[in-house]
């Protein structure tokens, strides 16, 4: 049986299309994914909407529709996205689906039956568009601390899922098990809440009179339960009917945990804090990891509404491409820090790193291949190292793109960097072997020459493939080859080494440049 990788996003609200932000996070889901698969695991990359709750009843509300008439509409601006911008999801989960309903239903119901829940009268201050409660000492003058809108005073019965009892398991745990709230900095943060303060138990129902979009209790049918409740066991229900191998799931857990859930810095305590010790509570593990990334502002601002300067991410591909623009997240701002988005930012990014470097070394080497042999490469293997500078160059790249580690911290600029490296030499490799001469004094020489670039520019294309899978199939083909995936899937990890070669004829052919450049108006 193949290595399982089960990686997931945030399940987006429906009550708003898709920005940039949901994009990034699904995109380095998307990296993760196909990373796994071409190391030839079998994997579950989930994705979907978080569709219950007082946030899409409001907007269903606005609109004239049901909660359910809204979110059918809503799905689709995040499924057609999705496949815009390439992303290989196997799965889509939505809350009312039913087996997940059912799941809920049936995990509440545990944590009842094991005393894990109370019924309580309370007295706190809710802000509904957080659809948090918070306490007397939170409320910073009648205002939200977290979104700085007002909040009401809600005096109701409700039911409590006693969460505090576990502050101490949780606090060690995070201890012990160093990677499992990434970055370090984020799990700081984790770790010094926890300890300086007390954990309250949280509230879990919403009484259906003032909320009924949600899911029923299932002890108290006059309640509903808690949309963060709810969508946190998304993780764990589509381990239950959505996964690639359905018969499997019958027989065991065998895709949970999660090896990594991906949030924004946003949700992390949502998720570190609430869905940890729900999982202990209910006796499930723990995902392995829960990675909290960084926040996108445009041209320094927060992107709203009400500014006006929300990015569609359609509009992006539109204008640039759908890999310059996964291209250009990931490779401007290290994974988990803040960034900034300009379209100015991404041009830049177009014209250096992808039409100058990149585009160019394609274009060069296959124009060169078909002047001086028709296009025709023989790959000219002498052994390890024997290929020198280029090689030393790309097998130390190579090195660092694979490091676990840096595939377990999600060090994707520094992986992209180390990919650059290898176009970099590659380009200056060619200016100072000058084929041009060779192909009038050395023939011999020159075929070495021709076949070293022809392996970096192959090695080029594996790197990019999680990032820019578009183009490194193109790059693929016109090295002449058949299909990445394909291939990669059927000899990963001979494909990586620098003696590889296909079995078949390697022929090379033209193609229109990659990136041509952006001008922009002066
Ligand atoms: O919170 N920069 O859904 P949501 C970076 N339904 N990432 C951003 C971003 C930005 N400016 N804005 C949004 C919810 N994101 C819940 C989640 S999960 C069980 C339930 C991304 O639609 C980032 O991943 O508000 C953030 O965590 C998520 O979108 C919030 O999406």
């Amino acid at each position: 049986m193949k290595e399982r990788f089960y990686v997931t996003t945030p399940i987006y609200y429906v009550n708003d299309i898709p920005h940039i932000g949901h994009a990034y996070t699904t995109i380095a889901a998307d990296i993760l994914a196909r990373y796994n698969k071409l190391m030839n695991r079998d994997v579950f990359f989930l994705t979907g909407t978080d569709e219950h709750g007082q946030k899409v009843e409001k907007a269903a509300s606005e609109k004239g529709r049901t909660p359910k008439e809204h979110a059918d509409l809503m799905v689709e601006n995040f499924k057609s996205l999705w496949q815009k911008l390439n992303i290989s999801n196997n799965a889509f989960i939505r809350t009312t689906d039913i087996n997940h309903i059912k799941t809920v239903q049936g995990l509440l119901h545990r944590l009842w039956e094991k005393k894990e829940i109370e019924r309580r009268a309370y007295t706190g201050w809710y802000c509904t568009p957080d659809e948090r409660f918070w306490t007397e000492k939170e409320v910073i003058e009648g205002k939200c601390p977290d979104c700085g809108r007002p909040v009401e005073q809600i005096h109701e019965e409700n039911y409590f899922f006693l969460m505090s009892k576990y502050q101490s398991a949780l606090i060690k745990y995070i201890t012990d098990n160093p990677n499992y709230i990434l970055p370090e900095t984020r799990k700081n943060e984790v770790l010094g809440f926890l300890r300086n303060n007390t954990l309250g138990d949280l509230c879990i129902s919403r009484p259906k009179n003032r909320l009924s979009w949600g899911i029923p209790l299932p002890f108290d049918e006059n309640f509903v339960t808690y949309v963060w409740f709810d969508a946190l066991v998304n993780y764990f229900s589509a381990t239950r009917y959505l996964v690639p191998h359905p018969e499997d799931a019958k027989l065991g857990d065998f895709w949970w945990p999660a090896h990594h859930h991906l949030v924004g810095k946003d949700i992390l305590t949502t998720h570190a804090v609430y869905w940890s010790t729900m999982l202990m509570a209910l006796g499930l593990p723990l995902p392995k990891n829960i990675f909290a990334h960084g926040w996108w502002t445009v041209n320094g601002k927060k992107m709203s509404k009400s500014v006006g300067n929300v990015i569609d991410p359609n509009t992006m591909v539109d204008r640039y491409g759908v890999d310059a623009f996964r291209y250009f997240l990931f490779r401007e701002v290290p994974f988990g820090l803040d960034g900034d988005f300009s379209e100015q930012a991404l041009i830049n990014r177009i014209n250096t790193d992808l039409a100058n470097d990149l585009g160019n070394l394609v274009s060069r080497f296959i124009a060169m291949a078909e002047k001086y042999f028709g296009g025709t490469i023989d790959i000219e293997f002498t052994g390890a190292g024997a290929s020198g500078e280029l090689e030393e160059q790309c097998a130390y790249a190579n090195m660092n793109i694979h490091r676990k580690e840096y595939w377990s911290h999600l060090h994707f600029s520094l992986m992209l960097e180390n990919i650059w490296n290898i176009i970099r030499e590659a380009n200056n490799y060619i200016a100072r072997k000058e084929p041009w001469k060779l192909a009038k004094e050395n023939t011999d020489q020159l075929k070495i020459v021709m076949s070293n670039i022809w392996n970096a520019l192959r090695i080029t294309a594996l790197s990019l493939y999680p990032f820019m899978p578009d183009t490194s199939e193109k790059i693929w083909r016109q090295l002449g080859m058949k299909s990445l995936v394909d291939e990669a899937k059927e000899l990963s990890p001979e494909i990586f080494e620098w003696g590889w070669k296909p079995s078949y004829e390697i022929k090379t052919s033209k193609a229109e440049h990659l990136f041509p450049r952006i001008e922009t108006k002066k």
